[in-house]
């Protein structure tokens, strides 16, 4: 079987689960092909979407911190990869920084960045891996023996229910030769900027979590009508999260080959998680997965912060 088969085997399978779950679900890993991947950084963009303009700012301020837990020839593995577009403060400020591996399942996307990163710096050895983080990661050769610095910003780790996020620091913190972790996160805040962040005016947001049903359509062959879901963003106080749902606006039934799913009007798709943390309830979740937190560096309105991970 191609990869190509085996990755649209993995998406069917997910969408069948969680399609056929109560209340329904889809992954939102799944949100990241290549036209999500580009709705991503329009919402990055955004007014209302303060996470990224606020963590670039921290980290523009925090190089020479961060780079006093960087040794000399570091490779610099990061998660969620996207367009690379905060590595650049790093890389033009940490000449430690020799070898650089992003990670992230959105596999076009990620090629289209390395190309376009090795033109930008021609010394930097990059070796992209596309994969799904939660997996265990092999490393290319290029990294044997090597000290790695992890970089995970745009509080994507949010996106992991506590369990996960914890699973995954742990798995990073027992990469060989790993020295430290750079994590952004998303501090809580004020409800309706939280929901005008996830909900914006421009209806890009929605697009993005649209995308979803775009995909399922495109690569599986469901029939969903897109015009009968509606985004919907909601405060989830108990859990500290922002939900992306896709609201069915009718009764209705979609098929997937063979399946069927019947929606109720009002019924709805449960697309995303987007944990908000407190100095707490992050250290917690470090502190559990074998981390210190040797820094805490936030804006001064306290909306994100940037933690320095040690290993313990
Ligand atoms: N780091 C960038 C992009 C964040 S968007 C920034 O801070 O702006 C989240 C990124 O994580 C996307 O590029 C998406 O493709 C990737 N991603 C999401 N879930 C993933 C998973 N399970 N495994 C690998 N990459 C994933
Ligand atoms: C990638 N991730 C951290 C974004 C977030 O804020 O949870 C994805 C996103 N979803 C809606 N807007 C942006």
């Amino acid at each position: 079987m191609n990869k190509h088969l085996r990755e649209n085997t993995e998406l069917w399978d997910s969408a069948v689960d969680g399609l056929g779950a109560a209340p329904k679900w889809l992954a939102s890993k799944w949100f990241y092909d290549k036209t999500g991947s580009e709705l991503f950084e329009q919402i990055t963009e955004l007014p209302e979407y303060y996470p990224t303009r606020t963590e670039l700012s921290i980290l523009r301020g925090a190089t020479a911190t961060l780079a006093a837990h960087m040794p000399d020839d570091t490779a610099l593995v990061e998660l969620g990869s996207g367009a690379s577009v905060k590595t650049k403060i790093l890389l033009d400020a940490i000449p430690q920084i020799t070898t650089y591996t992003p990670l992230d399942i959105s596999e076009a996307f990620l090629a289209e960045t390395a190309k376009g990163l090795q033109t930008d710096y021609p010394d930097l050895q990059i070796s992209p891996v596309a994969c799904d983080f939660m997996s265990d990661v092999s490393f290319p050769d290029a990294l044997k023996g090597r000290a790695k610095v992890g970089f995970f910003p745009g509080s994507t780790l949010g996106n992991l229910n506590p369990r996960n996020a914890i699973d995954l620091l742990q798995r990073a913190r027992n990469w060989p030769d790993v020295r430290s972790f750079v994590l952004g996160i998303d501090l809580v805040k004020e409800t309706d900027r939280l929901l005008r962040a996830y909900d914006d005016v421009q209806g890009v947001t929605a697009a993005f979590n649209m995308n979803l049903l775009a995909r399922l359509n495109s690569e599986l062959g469901a029939d969903f009508d897109l015009d009968a879901f509606a985004h919907e963003a909601r405060w989830n106080a108990e859990d500290a999260r922002i939900e992306m749902h896709l609201v069915s606006q009718a009764g209705q039934t979609v098929t997937l080959g063979q399946h069927s799913f019947d929606f109720a009007s009002g019924e709805s798709i449960h697309t995303e998680n987007s944990h908000k943390y407190t100095p707490d309830s992050i250290g917690a979740i470090i502190g559990k997965a074998g981390w210190h937190m040797a820094e805490f560096l936030t804006d001064d309105a306290d909306d994100f912060a940037v933690c320095l991970l040690t290993p313990q």
